[in-house]
């Protein structure tokens, strides 16, 4: 007799998502974590970190650029580091503490220390073995660096350093205009550092809607992001005072130096599976490092699963959230799915960034016909009301159905106002669908609105 139904590696939202599901399904589950607590990188060292320091950075952003426009005079406030990274600490462990409290209500074990599968139907942790029917895999992934890169946490560092820098940068060089360099770039901007960020392709946020993606770039140019686009980062040496950053332009091989405080290597992440004892076990691997699975998340061995950033797809928190649960619902017999056409991107900047479905460029490619209904949010009087006027929704529709295909969002709230198309484009809404929706005024979400109706017959606002 098995000791567990299923036996999840893993605490990060992946993992903990799907032991709490498997537990409601009546499974008798166990999640190994060996962090301190649980959550993974997202409530530790990644998502909600990140959100901290963002909105108290934002805040005192507000205060400077917004405050006087508003009448409210006075001294600005002076920041205390050390204070805000204990606001941070305690949003962490707030959290965390959350999913342990979840895991008792729903009865989930959790077996403390790092997890090796010596066997199929096997887990040690520690010096103990425990066997179990099915197994989920919920590494998820690390910080790649780049050839020529030495990462020390303190003067180069991924964004976990990042997160807990001694003291506040005169200087920063961020490698990597991703999601991951431009949040922390614009946190750093905000505390007074002089951030430049050097990026190998020629535009920010690769894979983003082409306009989206230029808009976004001259707004945080102006917000005082320093961009070298077009450039290969050879190396970053830490010296006794800052670190050297190297890098060649592509346009004609010229190579160059930049100095910094602190350099923030942000060059994307790469699955976690070492020490699993994944390849005694014989288990199928992609060539870049994730496990090999099927469509249902089972690997090549009988009763071994894997869910989250260590199998393909994008590498965010509510995609591995998503797996975990139709995982648990396949071990419980039901039939778990996701959708992965219709999984949203938030970049959280003031303002932020948020897409769902398919870019214009893509559409393009596949030679689709197709419509573009687009809404600057200077005709939203609530975005105006709050200097958040620039920016703009932008909806693609099918050009002969109406039916949505991707919708493409910069400005206030645009990761929460994005959820709106979601929810249309898994109902498979036309752009009609949304524009004959009533919506409150005055709201941010007038401006969705108003992007469907400029699929049809015109915006009012516009
Ligand atoms: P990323 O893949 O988003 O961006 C990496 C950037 O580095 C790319 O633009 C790439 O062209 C550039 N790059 C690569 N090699 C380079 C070189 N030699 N010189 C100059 N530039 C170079 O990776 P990032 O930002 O590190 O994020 C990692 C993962 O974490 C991503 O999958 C991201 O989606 C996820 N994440 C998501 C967040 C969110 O949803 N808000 C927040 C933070 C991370």
């Amino acid at each position: 007799m098995a000791e567990f139904d299923v036996i999840i590696i893993g605490g990060g939202p992946g993992g903990y998502v799907c032991a709490i599901r498997c537990a409601q399904l009546g499974l008798k589950v166990a999640c190994v974590e060996g962090r301190d607590s649980l959550g993974g990188t997202c409530l530790n060292i990644g998502c909600i970190p990140s959100k901290a320091l963002l909105n108290a950075t934002h805040q005192l952003h507000e205060v400077h650029e917004n405050f006087e426009k508003m009448g409210l005079m006075g001294a600005a406030p002076r920041v205390d580091w050390a204070r805000m990274q204990a606001y941070k600490d305690d949003v962490i462990a707030g959290n965390t503490k959350g999913i342990e409290f979840l895991f008792k209500k729903n009865k989930v074990t959790w077996l403390k220390g790092w997890a090796t599968i010596p066997a199929a139907g096997q887990v040690q942790v520690g010096d103990d073995t425990h066997s179990a029917k099915n197994i989920v895999i919920a590494t998820g992934s690390e910080p790649s660096t780049l050839p020529g890169v030495t990462v020390d946490e303190g003067t180069i560092v991924t964004s976990t350093g990042a997160l807990a820098l001694p003291k506040i940068p005169k200087s920063m060089v961020v490698i990597g205009a991703g999601v991951i360099g431009l949040e922390m770039g614009s946190v750093y901007t905000r505390l007074g550092t002089q951030v430049t960020v050097v990026e190998y392709l020629d535009t920010i946020t690769p894979g983003m809607d082409a306009e989206v993606a230029k808009a976004f770039q001259k707004i945080l140019t102006k917000q005082g992001l320093k961009f070298i686009l077009g450039a290969a980062v050879q190396g970053a040496e830490a010296g006794k005072k800052g670190a050297k950053v190297s890098y060649k332009l592509r346009k004609d091989d010229s190579a160059h130096e930049l100095e910094a405080d602190v350099v923030l290597v942000a060059t994307g992440r790469k699955p976690y599976t070492a020490g699993l004892g994944l390849e005694g076990l014989g288990v199928a691997m992609l060539p870049r490092g994730q496990i090999k699975t099927d469509g249902h998340f089972a690997t090549n061995i009988k009763g071994l699963y894997a869910i989250g950033d260590a199998i393909i797809g994008p590498m965010l928190a509510h995609k591995a959230e998503d797996e975990g649960m139709a995982m648990a619902e396949i071990l419980g017999g039901k039939h778990g799915h996701v959708n992965y056409g219709v999984i949203p991107g938030v970049v959280y900047t003031t303002p932020e960034v948020a897409s769902v479905g398919a870019t214009e460029e893509q559409l393009k490619e596949e030679g689709r016909a197709y419509k573009v209904g687009k809404f600057s949010f200077m005709g939203n009087g609530r975005a105006k009301a709050v200097f958040q006027a620039d920016g703009f929704v932008k909806i693609l529709a099918d050009k002969a159905t109406d039916r949505i295909l991707g919708a493409h969002i910069i400005g206030p709230m645009a990761g929460d106002l994005i959820h709106e198309v979601c929810v249309a484009m898994e109902f498979g809404a036309s752009a009609q669908d949304l524009a004959l929706t009533c919506h409150a005024h005055p709201t941010y979400s007038e401006a969705v609105r108003e992007a469907a109706l400029a699929c049809g017959d015109g915006a009012i606002h516009a």
